[in-house]
């Protein structure tokens, strides 16, 4: 692919980070008074790293990851990225009045991609996530795994080289969101991109990441990380990854029961 997508694969050791976030504390101010969100968060994404941001309902990952989009300030600290990253949310928000092909082509051309080559490089996108043949399909038609598929497509059609995600999968059933994460791993393989995911979901946490950093509740603080270092594919019932979700599930549990139920 001559995209950016490529070039991330291909530039993947020139660039330090995809994603720098250095002391990003983050307060927000309503009628209680200001309420202290991220406290001192430091994080790394490398270039072609998979994190996975894992913790309690409430404990500041959306916010962290808006961050991260650029689509609000911190309060304090710094944050840089490695471009423009782009954004796929538990919602698909994809335009209802559009097909699944011309969704596509609307992130390209807000990408710049000049119109001849958007068709091509729609079916292009919608095939890398296996929806060959859906172009013309509308939103109404796909099921909820394949409005999540083409959301995918959208965020790739943005030629970032960080992708953020925020539960994309969370409200698909199990066998769904299983096929989900084969599809996004061989995605990541094959792009080398780089994937900050938000997830509540100790066992998908293990599941997708190279590294799953834990964060505490109020504030969110980095509480904890582990490398992960189980060969893929995997599989979310392998016995490893249980292994490993266990022993991460008691430590969140004691975050939780130090800083109160959500
Ligand atoms: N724009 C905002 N204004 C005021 N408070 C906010 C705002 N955004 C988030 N918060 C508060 O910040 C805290 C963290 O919210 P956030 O959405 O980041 O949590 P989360 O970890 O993503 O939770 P969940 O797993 O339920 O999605 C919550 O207490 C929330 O009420
Ligand atoms: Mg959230």
């Amino acid at each position: 692919m001559a995209t950016a997508l490529a070039k991330a694969a291909e530039g993947a050791e020139s660039v330090e980070h995809a994603a720098r976030i250095q002391h990003v504390s983050k307060s927000f101010t309503g009628p209680a008074g200001s309420q202290l969100v991220l406290d001192d968060i430091t994080l790394d994404v490398a270039p072609g790293e998979f994190v996975t941001l894992l913790g309690a309902s409430g404990c500041g990952k959306s916010t962290l990851l808006n961050l991260v989009a650029g689509l609000d300030e911190p309060s304090a600290g710094t944050i840089a990225t490695d471009g423009r990253p782009s954004l796929m949310f538990q919602e698909h928000a994809l335009f209802p009045w559009l097909t699944a092909g011309k969704n596509i082509e609307l992130a390209l051309k807000l990408g710049g991609v000049p119109k001849p080559e958007r068709r091509p490089r729609a079916e292009e996108l919608l095939e890398l996530v296996r929806l060959k043949g859906s172009y013309g399909k509308r939103v109404h038609e796909l099921s909820g795994g394949m409005r999540q598929r083409v959301a995918l497509a959208r965020a790739l059609a943005q030629d970032s080289r960080l992708l953020l995600m925020d539960e994309p999968f969370a409200a698909l059933d199990a066998i769904t969101r299983d096929v989900l994460h084969d599809e996004l791993t061989r995605i990541w393989a094959e792009t080398g991109l780089s994937v900050l995911f938000v997830t509540h979901n100790v066992r998908e946490a293990v599941r997708l990441a190279q590294r799953v950093v834990l964060l505490s509740s109020r504030p969110g603080r980095v509480a904890r990380e582990w490398t992960v270092d189980i060969p893929q594919p995997r599989r979310i019932e392998d016995a490893p990854v249980a292994e490993l979700s266990l022993e991460i599930t008691e430590v969140l549990r004691g975050e939780i029961s130090r800083h109160g139920q959500q």
